[in-house]
């Protein structure tokens, strides 16, 4: 198996969609009926792919809100390769980018239990709230996101 974390081009746009989709985490655009959703798009230039034996397998982005405060986004690996260490290698890669762009703290909303655990566990990840979800996405039956916020000054891969 030869596994791969590379950022992402635009010929892997639709099949990291795909995989967001499966997760019912796929953005959509604005409609008349979806005025402000949860994601609206995947920004190539700050996303990440897992390719696996030239299949994409995993994405990951994040969203700068200002020069010091970025949003994590769109991180999903396909059901069939969880719990092979893509996820965690997909979540280093943007910290790590945002670390050389001089980020300093990272927001990471989640509605999983395991996720939240898993981001606390292997990357120090604090709790500091909640946030209501504007739209069934992600988890149909919960709906507020868990807001967790790592600092990028003290954080070390
Ligand atoms: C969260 C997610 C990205 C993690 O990706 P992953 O590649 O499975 O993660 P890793 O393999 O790096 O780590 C998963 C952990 O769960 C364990 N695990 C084992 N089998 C697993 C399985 N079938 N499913 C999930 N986790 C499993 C792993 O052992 C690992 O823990 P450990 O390193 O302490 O042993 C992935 O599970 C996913 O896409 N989840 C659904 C979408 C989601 O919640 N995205 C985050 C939105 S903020």
């Amino acid at each position: 198996m030869s596994v791969k974390i590379r950022k992402m081009r635009s010929e892997d746009y639709a099949a990291s969609m795909q995989i967001l989709d499966k997760w019912n985490m796929a953005p959509v655009a604005p409609s008349a009926t979806l005025q402000n959703p949860e994601r609206s798009e995947l920004d190539i230039e700050h996303s990440f792919v897992a390719e696996r034996d030239g299949v994409i397998v995993g994405v990951s982005s994040y969203i700068v809100h200002s020069p010091e405060l970025a949003e994590t986004a769109s991180l999903a690996v396909d059901p069939s390769c969880q719990g092979l260490g893509l996820g965690y290698q997909l979540q280093l890669a943007r910290l790590r980018e945002m670390q050389a762009k001089g980020i300093r703290k990272v927001h990471t909303e989640t509605d999983r239990e395991d996720t939240i655990a898993w981001y606390m566990r292997k990357f120090g990840y604090v709790r500091v709230g909640t946030n209501p979800k504007k739209h069934d996405f992600s988890l149909a039956d919960v709906d507020e996101w868990t807001v967790l916020q790592l600092d990028l000054d003290t954080y070390q891969p």
